[in-house]
């Protein structure tokens, strides 16, 4: 039989990160620059060659066990017991809030449903993901499967909207990693004890709604300074909600002091990346150099104008 291929993208969230945890409405767009590629092949036992971890897949680690979940999950429904070789590639960074978890799932439930010749929706593929990726980050709003699965932008609210939102502005993210991991499951537990603890919390989950919407105003009139803008105060409140690190913060300074329209961490934070918008390549450019030269691991760049 012949080797079966898939592939996923990865995806940043523009904002809404964690407030949309608490229903709240959440923009995120495909990230292309980086991707997951799988191959599966019939085999006599079943194997997984991954950067993490090569062996039985019955052995495979703790990090590994959505996946694993998943895997058996699917062979149960579809009544199958082939072997195969499960061989993962990824140009995305892990941990970093740009939905390394949910692409590696994605593109193994596609070609896992290939190889059993079954055909599948998105929102199959959706469904399977979700399996791994609450085993992985214990409650997650759904938003990375969402995104990753559609590989459309979207406006997303949880288990209510999945919108697809063209992003189509004329400006430039810079997407910096810091090359730390990110901490996105006790992020999202520290945000939910505050918010426990002392309601005022909740105004910040309140504001990030606000944003949110305003950053779709933004977006529709394409008003890229608004958007900078409203990026700016998400990042102030994340900060607030101690979901922000001083690596991130530090690639949000630099950004603003070097002509970004606005700035802010994405994804589950405490690490990870941050994002900062221009209304020029040549700005852009500039600042990714200075970026690079004071702390970033990694940069990319995204014309937003489709
Ligand atoms: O760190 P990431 O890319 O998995 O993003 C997490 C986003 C949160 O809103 C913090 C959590 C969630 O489940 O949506």
């Amino acid at each position: 039989m012949d080797t079966i291929k898939a592939k996923a993208y990865g995806k940043i969230i523009l904002i809404g990160e964690h407030s949309v945890v608490y229903g709240k409405p959440a923009i995120a767009l495909p990230f292309k620059a980086t991707q997951i590629d799988v191959e599966i092949k019939e085999s006599k036992v079943s194997l997984i060659d991954s950067k993490f971890f090569k062996g039985k897949l019955d052995e495979a680690p703790e990090l590994l066990y959505g996946i694993r979940e998943m895997i058996r999950r699917i062979f149960e429904k579809y009544k199958s017991d082939r072997k195969f070789v499960l061989t993962i590639k990824s140009t995305i960074p892990g941990e970093r809030g740009m939905g390394s978890s949910a692409a590696v799932s994605v593109a193994i439930a596609r070609a896992l449903l290939e190889f059993l010749g079954v055909s599948y929706k998105n929102e199959d593929i959706a469904q399977w993901a979700n399996i791994s990726e609450k085993i992985v980050h214990g409650n997650p709003s759904g938003i990375d499967v969402s995104v990753v699965s559609n590989e459309m932008s979207l406006y997303f609210i949880r288990n209510k909207v999945k919108e697809h939102f063209p992003i189509n502005l004329k400006a430039y993210l810079l997407v910096a990693d810091t090359g730390i991991m990110g901490k996105t499951k006790e992020a999202v537990r520290d945000v939910r004890n505050l918010v426990i603890k002392d309601r005022a919390y909740l105004d910040n989950i309140d504001t990030l709604e606000r944003l949110a919407n305003r950053a779709r105003q933004a977006i529709e009139a394409g008003d890229a300074v608004k958007l900078g803008q409203v990026m700016t105060h998400a990042h102030q409140n994340l900060q607030k909600l101690t979901v922000s690190s001083k690596e991130l913060d530090d690639l949000v300074n630099l950004s603003l002091a070097n002509g970004a329209l606005g700035a802010k961490m994405t994804g589950g934070g405490r690490g990870g990346c941050m994002i900062s918008l221009y209304d020029s390549q040549n700005k852009a450019e500039k600042a990714k150099e200075e970026l690079l030269k004071n702390g970033a691991k990694d940069c990319w760049l995204l014309y937003l104008e489709n």
